[in-house]
């Protein structure tokens, strides 16, 4: 394994699909590298978690345009040993956006442009201050449009749709796989469909698919992603 130090200011992209196995792959990529990964979907989550316990309806416009305007939920992150600690007006809520119901809350509050321009805008400022592997949906084309490198990383349903059924068995959960892979196409379609920032490539990314590849097969393409950038 290869990498090039992260002497000055380094900005990774990496977008892709649910399931492609960004969050794991771009923390090996962010640790191999030497510098922090920025999980974007954290902070989605975050403003998803708070529209449950505040009892906005993901679809009220006007009411999440009041809870941006008013500050009432104030996303910020901290790097504590490397590892992204995700607060909501100062409280860690990390360990809450994991859950199923704040997935699906994060997906219908990211169709509003009120909170994508929110979000990209603190994301933007946070990536001026240091270097950073950021991953999300729209961090090529919209947050980092100038990013040196950007990776488009996707695998077909089917393996994405497997691969988070095993994690679902694995975490003692019962799963059923057509479910867990209609449920990851409707989240496509979602995400690919959404009227504002919708998930694409951009023009310049290097796509990956890791369908048939290992993590470490995926994790050295990555790299390699990485040093060729640096070469030229
Ligand atoms: O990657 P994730 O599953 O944690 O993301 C949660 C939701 O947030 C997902 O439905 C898509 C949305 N999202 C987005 O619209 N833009 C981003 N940059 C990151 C996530």
């Amino acid at each position: 394994m290869n990498a090039k130090p992260a002497n000055h200011l380094v900005s990774i992209a990496v977008d892709g699909p649910v399931g492609a196995g960004k969050s794991s792959l771009c923390d090996a990529l962010a640790g191999a590298l030497g510098i922090l990964h920025l999980d974007t979907g954290a902070m989605y989550r975050a403003i998803g978690l708070y529209t449950l316990n505040a009892g906005i309806r993901q679809d009220d416009e006007d009411a999440l345009k009041r809870m941006i305007e008013l500050e009432d939920a104030r996303v910020t992150v901290d790097f504590i040993d490397g590892q992204q600690v995700t607060l909501l007006n100062g409280v860690d809520i990390t360990s809450r956006l994991r859950e199923e119901a704040v997935g699906i809350a994060a997906s219908a509050v990211s169709k509003h442009a009120v909170v994508r321009k929110y979000l990209v805008r603190l994301q933007q400022q946070i990536a001026k201050e240091r270097s950073l592997l950021i991953d999300g949906r729209d961090i090529g084309t919209v947050v980092l449009p100038d990013a040196k490198i950007k990776i488009f990383l996707t695998a077909s349903a089917e393996e994405r749709a497997m691969r988070r059924y095993r994690q679902l068995l694995d975490d003692g959960k019962g799963a059923d796989y057509h479910k867990v892979l209609m449920d990851l196409k409707a989240r496509d379609e979602q995400d690919e469909n959404r009227a504002v920032d919708p998930l694409r490539p951009a023009d310049d990314a290097v796509i990956l698919d890791t369908t048939g590849l290992r993590f470490d097969e995926s994790l050295q393409k990555m790299l390699d992603i990485v040093n060729k950038a640096y070469e030229s």
